[in-house]
């Protein structure tokens, strides 16, 4: 692999600009950052969960936190302009399907239009930088076939949650080749499928629905037990994030690189389980019932889809870290006992094991 840069050096004093840091994946993404000693500038909305994995983390004293909205581009420029960034990951979304049916067009402007603005304030920018849209396994047109969907598999969406994000990916590529051929700034995407992890607090998610019935001593409502999943731990596709900016800013050939391109993020077919396999194994760690309410009047959810992980694997030397049961275990073992201590702990869990396997961004 030519011009390593060594993750944790990478970040090290640099300017980070992440929208989306008061959510999930995008609060772990702070932390992470920051045990790598990066400068971060949060831009998101107030945290729409309580409790939320930001408040419990204290990240509010610790990063630039600005509270401003994705879908306002001047704002979005001015702030990028401010934080004159080194790396950008941009995470903000209105992420949940189901949600989308309620509210497409807030969809489509959060995630389509927001998206823009982050490109477009990237156009401006006259330095160095590398960035990392975040969109899903969804943007893929879902045939629901048997075979893992690889990067250049046809995009699509049955509901407007996933068609938007198939329409960021296309802008994002547009973007590229109109406007960043001959300029410093690197732009990749990165596709990645259902998370979990500790502190995820979202309604309409399988394991936050798990945790808050078990919290009560209720049985467990399972909406769709027989649904195939591809599950993987929160810190699976940000090792992947963070390599593959990390490698964007290594990688001294034109930003039309391969590496300026979209990514996979997926687990293994290990961990590929029903949604009632899935609370069955968190039983395992937090005692307790379940019960089937399937709804056949629920509105459409795709079918189980499988990634191909190949070339992350073939050019970034990415494999995922910890199997099925180990995922569920730390999560499981992080709702017990919330803590910012805890979830760097499971920080350096992951790269202590991801270093057993030899991965390379932890050389
Ligand atoms: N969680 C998953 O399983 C999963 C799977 C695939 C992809 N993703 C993607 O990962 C990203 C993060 O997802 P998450 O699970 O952390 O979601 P989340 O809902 O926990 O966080 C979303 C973040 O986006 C911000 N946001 C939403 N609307 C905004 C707006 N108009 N202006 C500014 N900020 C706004 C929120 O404030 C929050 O910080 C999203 O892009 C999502 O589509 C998530």
């Amino acid at each position: 692999m030519e011009n390593l840069v060594m993750f944790a050096r990478a970040f090290q004093n640099k300017s980070v600009w992440l929208s989306g840091h008061t959510g999930f994946k995008g609060a772990w993404l702070a932390e992470w950052l920051l045990q790598l000693g990066a400068n971060v500038h949060g831009f998101a909305l107030p945290p729409n969960t309580s409790p939320a994995l930001f408040d419990q983390l204290g990240l509010a004293g610790r990063l630039g936190h600005e509270l401003n909205d994705i879908r306002d581009a001047a704002a979005v420029a001015r702030s990028i302009h401010q934080a004159q960034p080194d790396f950008v990951f941009h995470l903000a979304a209105q992420p949940l399907v189901r949600e989308s049916y309620a509210t497409p067009v807030e969809t489509y402007a959060t995630n389509v239009m927001g998206t823009v603005h982050v490109l477009d304030a990237l156009r401006a920018l006259r330095k160095p930088c590398a960035a990392v849209c975040i969109t899903t396994d969804k943007c893929y047109e879902n045939v629901e076939r048997k075979h893992a969907y690889c990067e250049t598999d046809p995009l699509g969406g049955y509901d407007p949650y996933s068609s938007s994000k198939a329409a960021a990916e296309i802008a994002i590529a547009a973007y590229r080749q109109s406007f960043f051929k001959n300029r410093p700034i690197k732009i990749a995407s990165a596709r990645a499928g259902n998370v979990i992890g500790g502190g995820d607090w979202a309604t309409d998610r399988i394991v936050p629905d798990c945790i808050r019935a078990l919290q009560r001593g209720e049985p467990i409502s399972v909406r769709n037990p027989h649904a195939t999943r591809p599950w993987q731990h929160v810190l699976e596709p940000l090792s992947g994030y963070l390599w593959l900016a990390a490698r964007l800013t290594s990688d001294l050939r034109p930003p039309t690189s391969d590496l300026c391109s979209a990514f996979n993020f997926g687990p293994t077919h290990e961990s590929n389980r029903t949604v009632a396999g899935l609370v069955q194994e968190l039983l395992k760690h937090w005692p307790g019932r379940w019960e089937d309410k399937s709804d056949p009047k629920a509105v459409h959810e795709a079918g189980l889809l499988q990634l191909s992980i190949e070339k992350a694997r073939a050019m970034l030397g990415w494999t995922p870290v910890w199997k099925f049961p180990t995922a569920i275990e730390q999560t499981v073992r992080w709702y017990r006992q919330p803590s910012r201590e805890l979830t760097i702990a499971q920080i350096n869990q992951y790269t202590a094991d991801a270093r057993q396997l030899g991965l390379p961004w932890t050389a």
